[in-house]
Order: structure tokens, then C-alpha cells, then sequence
């Protein structure tokens, strides 16, 4: 590899983050399933923090959004929630509040010369909706979710010429319906399935009314955004290899393909069928899927998945889970970031952009999200009152590093988005860990930039280290 990395022109340097983790629930009218969670039980959440004021964005969104720029960033990923541009879910009556903010908020980020990245939903789907109609389990849920995403499409794509329809569906299905992190941590591989299929069919039907209103021929593209954590299976051996396939189809391939190529892995399908859990679908939303294909698509990277043979006994009182195909391996002398208990594994970039180029079309995509949280950051502050976090700075090089090879290959990636600007709640884990190129005082709201983000101002500006 070159030692200097100089970036194709035009470079998104960015950073991300969404609505319920950074605004704050101020002056919303409805609540979202993770605002209803932290009501009936904050102690779930790490030191009882709650979205209730998160990082104060809905406030200070003009300050917050000039501090971005100061540190040199051209574009910025957020998400609009569904519970505070929506009045009336079944009507789409706007909320004028939340009309106000959003209209702010894409003016600002403008006038401020970073380029909006809008999501239609990031894991905040409103709990009305799981109450009355068992949310995306739902399809009457996938239609109120369209006449949202038109409202949106109609406010504000005037000045907005990047949607994402969706963050990470597979952690909707993973926290919500079979592994426990999401409200109301249900174990139940069918209705599982069924929300993998309601997902794609809520993101394509968006497209297609995107698409119908002519968004695209005013220069607008639309994608998802889907976290890729690529399965490495621990050997050689065909059983191990085996599992590793399923597990890709099944955690990656059952969203990237029906976005790419409007259609799901076929042994995916094999599978569903012949295990009794296969989902319920027309032809027409086949179709549907089929012929709403995305234009640009966004790669949230943390992590790979190590798998092998399934090998302990499968706990047939979980009914069907698809962790009946094969094991999590502890790969022996794997780098972790202990305090999120994440592998970390730089390579895993390069092979994500090469799977894309060889087998997705080499459509024009990008790192919408790549970070590391780490806990305890006020032992790096310096006498500065700066936190010197070196190490989150090597990580972001090492990860641009294999980056950088994948594009030298002919890769089609448009930029790099960190997860996150300014330290914001992370879910169950709320503040404990930080992931930001600006540190929050969680006490006084009070912002600092990091080395880091000292140090990304410096590779912004010249495309590159
Ligand atoms: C991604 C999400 O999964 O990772 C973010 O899109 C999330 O919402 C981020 O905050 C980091 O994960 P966590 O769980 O440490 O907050």
C-alpha cells in the first residue's frame, strides 16, 4: 500500500448520527418503542440515562452544526423521527413543530456547506403503531411508513438529494424480535422473517413513491443503510464455510440483495420453506421489490462475524432462530475494543468494497457509519481540556488505510462517515461508552472538539493523510 492516502474528489467526509440519539424528546408528541422502553424501565439503561434529553441537538442544533463545520466536515447523516414530523400516523398529519425543526435543521446543515444525509427510520418506530398493529410485523404499518416517507419527500427534497430509507434493518429483527436489545425483546424467529420481508417491502414501496413524485429527476438519489459485519468461518472445512454462508445470507445478503438486485438469497429462501417460517408475500409486492432497486448505498462497519459448524446443542425452546445453522467462534488472539466487545478488524473494509464492485453491480456507495466507543474518556484529557484520543484516531486511519486499497482496486465508494459527531446516547448503553469527534458533558451539555476531530479537519481539507 501507498503511504499517502489521497481520496477520489468530491470525498464525503462526514460524520452521523440520528434523531433519537441526539435530539432529545423536547416538544414531541408522540413516543417512539425506545422513549416508551426507558418509561416503563429506565434501569435497563446504563446509569437510568434516557433519550429524554439525549445531547440537546433539538436546542442547539445551529451551534452543534457550526462546530461540525469548524472541524472541516462536508456532509452529515441524520434521521427525521416518524413521532415528531407525524401528528396523525394513519392520515400523515404534519406535526408544524416538527415541520419547523426538520426545515431548520436541512438549512442549516446547507448554509453551513455539509451536504444532508436524511433517514426515514432508525430503529425509532412509534409505539402506537407496535401496540395497535405489532408494528413492522405488520404490512398496514409498511403503508403508513410510505405516506411518512411522502410527507418527507414532499417538505423537504427540494434542498435533500440523499435519502436513506432505512438504518440497519437486521438490528430490528436481531434487537426486537431474537436476541433481546430492543423493546419488547421478543424470542420468535417466524414473525422475525416475516419483518425481514416487511422491511424490504416498506424501503422499496418508499423508492417507488420517491420515484413516482420525480425526486430522482431533480437530481435526489435514494438508498439504505445496512450494517455489514462479512462472516469469516473459522476453517476451510466445507461444514464451517457452510455456516459462514448462511450466516451472510442471513445477517447481510437478506438485505443487500432484494436492494441491489430486487430479489432474496435463493438458499435463504430454501430454508424458510423448508423450516416451516417462510414469510407471506404477494406477487405484486415481489414486484414491488423487484423494480425499486436502490441508487446509492451506505455501509455502517464495525465488525466482522467469525463463525463455525454448529457445534453446541441448538435450544429447541426458542423455536426457530437461525442461530440453528451455525456457532459464534471466538477467533483465538482476536483484537477487541473491550469496552463495546466488538472485534476490530480494518480488513473487513476492503473485502466489503470488493464484494460490492464484484458482486453488487459496483454500484456508488459509502461508509455511512465506521467508529469506536470507548468508555471512560476523561482519563485522556489533556491539560488543554482536550481529550487526546489517539487511540480512536489510529483506528479511523487503519480502517481508511484498507479503504483507500479497496478504491485503488476500482471500488465505487464516495466518502467516509464516522459514527458520531458529538458523543450522543447509544441505546441500552446510553453515555457510557463514546464514539464522538466532539466530547459532551453530559452535566453542563457543554461540547469540546477531540484530537480526532482536530485531526479529521486536517484530512478533510486535504482529501486525505
Ligand atoms: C449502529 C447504529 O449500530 O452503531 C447506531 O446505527 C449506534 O445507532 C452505533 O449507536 C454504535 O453502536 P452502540 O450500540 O455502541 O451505540
Amino acid at each position: 500500500m501507498s503511504e499517502k492516502y489521497i481520496f477520489p474528489e468530491n470525498f464525503w467526509w462526514g460524520s452521523a448520527t440520528s434523531g433519537p440519539q441526539s435530539e432529545g424528546r423536547f416538544n414531541k408528541k408522540h413516543k417512539s418503542v425506545f422513549d416508551h422502553w426507558f418509561d416503563i424501565e429506565p434501569e435497563v439503561f446504563w446509569g437510568k440515562v434516557g433519550p429524554n434529553i439525549a445531547s440537546n441537538f433539538y436546542n442547539s442544533y445551529k451551534e452543534d452544526l457550526a462546530m461540525l463545520k469548524d472541524i472541516g466536515l462536508n456532509s452529515f447523516r441524520t434521521s427525521i423521527q416518524w413521532t415528531r414530523l407525524i401528528k396523525d400516523f394513519e392520515t400523515a398529519e404534519l406535526d408544524e413543530d416538527g415541520v419547523r425543526f426538520y426545515n431548520d435543521l436541512i438549512d442549516e446543515c446547507i448554509k453551513n456547506g455539509m451536504t444532508p444525509v436524511i433517514v426515514l427510520h432508525h430503529f425509532d418506530l412509534p409505539i402506537e403503531l407496535y401496540d395497535k398493529y405489532g408494528g413492522w410485523e405488520s404490512k398496514h404499518v409498511v403503508d403508513l411508513f410510505v405516506k411518512f416517507a411522502e410527507r418527507a419527500f414532499q417538505l423537504f427534497s427540494d434542498r435533500v438529494k440523499h435519502w436513506i430509507t432505512f438504518n440497519e434493518p437486521i438490528v430490528v429483527i436481531e434487537g426486537q424480535y431474537l436476541y433481546q436489545f430492543h423493546y419488547p425483546k421478543l424470542v420468535d424467529g417466524k414473525k422475525a422473517v416475516q419483518v425481514m420481508f416487511n422491511l424490504n417491502l416498506a424501503s422499496s414501496k418508499a423508492i417507488k413513491v420517491f420515484r413516482e413524485m420525480g425526486c430522482d429527476k431533480e437530481g435526489a438519489k435514494i438508498g439504505i443503510v445496512l450494517n455489514l459485519t462479512p462472516s469469516y468461518p473459522r476453517s476451510e472445512n466445507d461444514e464451517d464455510v457452510k455456516a459462514a454462508k448462511f450466516a451472510d445470507d442471513f445477517f447481510n445478503n437478506s438485505f443487500l440483495d432484494p436492494a441491489i438486485k430486487g430479489s432474496f438469497p435463493k438458499n435463504l429462501i430454501k430454508v424458510f420453506q423448508e423450516d416451516g417460517v417462510m414469510f407471506e408475500f404477494t406477487k405484486e409486492e415481489m414486484e414491488i421489490i423487484e423494480n425499486n432497486t436502490i441508487d446509492i448505498l451506505g455501509v455502517n462497519y464495525y465488525q466482522p462475524r467469525r463463525i463455525k459448524v454448529k457445534e453446541s446443542k441448538y435450544d429447541e425452546s426458542k423455536g426457530w432462530m437461525p442461530d440453528k445453522y451455525f456457532d459464534n467462534y471466538e477467533m483465538p488472539g482476536r483484537r477487541m475494543n473491550p469496552y463495546r466487545g466488538w472485534e476490530i478488524y480494518p480488513e473487513s473494509i476492503y473485502d466489503i468494497a470488493i464484494n460490492i464492485k464484484d458482486n453488487y453491480n459496483n454500484i456508488p456507495w459509502y461508509i455511512s457509519e465506521n467508529g469506536m466507543g470507548v468508555e471512560g474518556e476523561e482519563k485522556y484529557i489533556n491539560a488543554d481540556g482536550i481529550v487526546e484520543d489517539n487511540y480512536r484516531i489510529e483506528f479511523f486511519q487503519e480502517h481508511l488505510k484498507y479503504l483507500y486499497k479497496g478504491i485503488e482496486e476500482g471500488s465505487n465508494c464516495f466518502g467516509y462517515h464516522t459514527w458520531t459527531p458529538i458523543d450522543c446516547w447509544s441505546w441500552m448503553n446510553a453515555y457510557k461508552n463514546r464514539y464522538g469527534y466532539i466530547a459532551l458533558d453530559l452535566e453542563t451539555q457543554k461540547k469540546t472538539i477531540k484530537k480526532s476531530g482536530q485531526w479529521i479537519k486536517e484530512v478533510s481539507k486535504n482529501n486525505g493523510f
